[in-house]
């Protein structure tokens, strides 16, 4: 009796674990999302640099229905053909056509999965990170987060050193046989926008190959055309051994993938997953890959991202613009949550913040158009002046 009046009065709540807006979205097409009052907002963030070909593409949307509406779910123990397609588009589009794909679920467990990868190729422990990065909330990928706020005493692990970013003289004084492998971000985003120099990365690159050590590229976030290039790390013209995708690769559908270089060898149930590369999220990324490639939206995060730095560059109270292509930090002289929320609460535009409290970050679909960015401009300038 007692159980049964509790359950009554009690309903289940959610953790709080985010600050959340309150707003309550209900449409979504391309940058443009409406609210359940029918009001307007323009979407630079792409929740958290997801959203790559726009909301509710009509191609991405016919491409999931017809897929649940065929077959939805199976396991990895049967051959599932969309896969195989899929590696397929994605080695051609990206460059990697003589890489091997591992397909699972989010960004953290591509970064876990690639960790497991080296360590099993290498036989070692040791992972070098570098300050401010972030590469998901996992076991691993959190201890090689830089963030100890979000490192719980179990996630500690002594396995794990920081150098600074760019420093090659840390680098060669750290780097040993005893390294299993070397992650970075292909560009810095949680923490603001923070490029690894191209020739920082070609001398990891050059070390790592030297020693036949993994070097992992973590293009959860700036990799899928973001930067003006499929990968944020071609602009260097290295070739990692270890590339972890996820984030744009489905355009909201839950799909992510590691990418791996043909010296590494599989072994069956060395890696596994039950939803990794189910039909759905094959769907999805095949078709963000079709759209991607139709509508050169590559060029298009180009050519946008230039357009939007020219237009910030003569704003004073710009301190400085981090970034490449749509993947944009900018950083004001102050902290930047009034300005967000003014953008937000006035002017109805979206952006995100990071862990560098003055910078904005702009992450948006790599279909957005010269008269969004405009719009865009001129919010921002009259919330900052
Ligand atoms: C560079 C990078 N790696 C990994 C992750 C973790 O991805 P997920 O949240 O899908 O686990 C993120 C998320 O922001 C990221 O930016």
């Amino acid at each position: 009796m007692e159980n049964s009046a509790t359950a009554i009065e009690t309903t289940m709540q959610m953790f709080d674990v985010y600050h959340l807006f309150d707003i309550d979205i209900t449409k979504a097409s391309g940058s443009t999302l409406w609210d359940s009052k029918g009001k307007e907002y323009l979407d630079l963030y792409g929740g958290h640099a997801v959203i790559s070909v726009g909301h509710s593409h009509p191609e991405y949307v016919q491409a999931l229905t017809k897929q649940l509406q065929s077959v939805s779910f199976y396991s990895n123990s049967i051959y599932i053909k969309q896969q195989e397609e899929l590696a397929q588009k994605l080695g051609r589009l990206s460059g990697y056509n003589d890489y091997q794909l591992f397909l699972c679920n989010s960004g953290a467990e591509a970064n876990e999965n690639a960790f497991k990868l080296a360590s099993f190729y290498t036989g070692k422990k040791k992972v070098i990170a570098f300050s401010k990065s972030f590469h998901g909330r996992t076991s691993l990928a959190v201890a090689a987060t830089d963030n100890p706020q979000i490192v719980a005493p179990i996630n500690q692990n002594e396995h794990i050193v920081f150098l600074p970013l760019n420093d090659t003289f840390a680098f060669d004084n750290t780097f040993s046989d005893d390294v299993a492998c070397v992650i970075i971000e292909g560009i810095q985003g949680v923490a603001g926008v923070y490029a690894p120099t191209i020739p920082f990365l070609q001398h990891i690159e050059k070390a790592c190959k030297a020693k036949n050590i993994p070097l992992i590229l973590d293009e959860v976030q700036s990799g899928y055309g973001r930067t003006g290039k499929f990968f944020a790390h071609q602009r260097a013209g290295i070739k990692p051994d270890i590339i972890t995708i996820a984030k744009g690769m489905g355009n909201g559908f839950p799909v992510a993938g590691v990418m791996i270089a043909p010296h590494i060898k599989a072994k069956k149930e060395m890696l596994g997953t039950t939803f990794g590369g189910n039909y759905l999220a094959c769907a999805a990324a095949i078709a963000v890959l079709d759209i991607i490639e139709k509508e050169n939206l590559i060029a298009n995060a180009q050519e946008q991202g230039k357009y939007l730095v020219s237009k910030l560059q003569n704003i004073s109270k710009v301190r400085e613009i981090r970034g490449l292509g749509l993947m944009i930090g900018i950083e004001l002289y102050e902290p930047c949550a009034e300005v967000r929320r003014a953008l937000l609460e006035k002017y109805h535009i979206f952006v995100g913040s990071s862990s560098n409290k003055n910078t904005i970050r702009i992450l948006p679909s790599l279909a957005i158009t010269e008269t969004q960015i405009n719009q865009f401009i001129d919010a921002f300038k009259s919330v900052i002046t």
